[in-house]
């Protein structure tokens, strides 16, 4: 098989992200291929068995782990094994603030290995508000207690830019790139700019006791509901965040603003 059929693996690839990197990668005349739970062949963090059929003539490969799953002990050295040779690690812009101990496990394991790596951190993603936030938007109440921060919200086709990049090329290599928007917003002004599009009146709450409130009305369990409140409370004490400007020197075209994303989301009819 020449380098040029040889598809490029992306592990996570039906998901906001993922989705986008194997479409965009598709665009570039890339042969692709996304190996899920739902996909054929079937690819299961969960069934270390069902990753060599995944991996059969893999030498690139992207990798994005669903929230709440660590990569499991040996996957890299399995996947070395396979004959795999560059991998672009999905990560959070947070992971250390926040204390995301998976994609920190991730991390660990994926500089460790024999494979020529790239760590990609995004901030929030534009499309959270499409996601997770769909029905608060919808409802007119968000509640995230990161205060009046600005938060760096970066847009899921600019994460997927930036993979795509940098699976075709053998720069960046050993270097973990923080990715955010051009300008960053703090919640309350990112939903402002939902209000002036759809019209729609949202309130936000970004204090710890409405949210606790909250997510005890909706029977989280107290345990979880203190550890999101301590990672939250850790990213808003590190104040506004300064746009890293690394979508832009990557791409060398400007980040997609909010404000597109939300104009491009209320044409769609996201918050219908
Ligand atoms: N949302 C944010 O603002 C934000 C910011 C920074 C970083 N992150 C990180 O970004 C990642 C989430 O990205 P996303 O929103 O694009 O993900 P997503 O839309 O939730 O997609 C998850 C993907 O993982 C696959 N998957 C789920 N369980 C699996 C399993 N057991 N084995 C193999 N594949 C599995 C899913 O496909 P199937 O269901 O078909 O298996 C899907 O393709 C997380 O690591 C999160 O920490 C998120």
């Amino acid at each position: 098989m020449s380098k040029q059929e040889q598809p490029i693996l992306v592990l996570g690839g039906t998901g906001t992200v993922g989705a986008r990197v194997a479409t965009q990668l598709r665009a570039s005349g890339c042969a692709v291929r996304v190996a899920t739970r739902s996909t054929r062949p079937c690819f299961d963090w969960m069934r270390p068995d069902s990753w060599a059929s995944a991996l059969t003539d893999i030498q690139t490969m992207y990798v994005l782990l669903p929230d709440g799953t660590a990569m499991p002990e040996g996957f890299m050295e399995h996947a070395h094994r396979a004959g795999v040779r560059r991998v672009v690690l999905h990560s959070d812009r947070n992971v250390d603030t926040m204390n995301v101990t998976d994609l920190q496990s991730a991390e660990r394991q994926v500089r460790q290995s024999s494979i020529d790596w790239t760590i990609i951190r995004p901030d929030w993603f534009n499309q959270d508000f499409e996601t997770f936030f769909r029905r608060p938007v919808i409802e007119g109440h968000l509640l995230v207690p990161v205060g009046s921060t600005k938060q760096g919200f970066v847009d899921a086709d600019d994460i997927a830019a930036v993979a795509v990049h940098t699976l075709r090329r053998a720069d960046h290599v050993g270097e973990t790139l923080p990715l955010t928007g051009p300008r960053s917003l703090a919640f309350v002004e990112a939903l402002d700019l939902i209000t002036d599009f759809t019209g729609r009146s949202i309130t936000f709450d970004g204090t710890v006791e409405g949210y606790r409130e909250a997510l005890r009305i909706d029977g989280v369990p107290g345990d979880a509901i203190e550890t999101r409140i301590r990672n939250l409370s850790a990213a808003a004490a590190k104040g506004d965040t300064t746009p890293s400007g690394v979508v832009e020197a990557v791409l060398q075209r400007p980040a997609k603003d909010f404000s597109a994303y939300v104009h491009d989301a209320a044409e769609r009819g996201v918050w219908r």
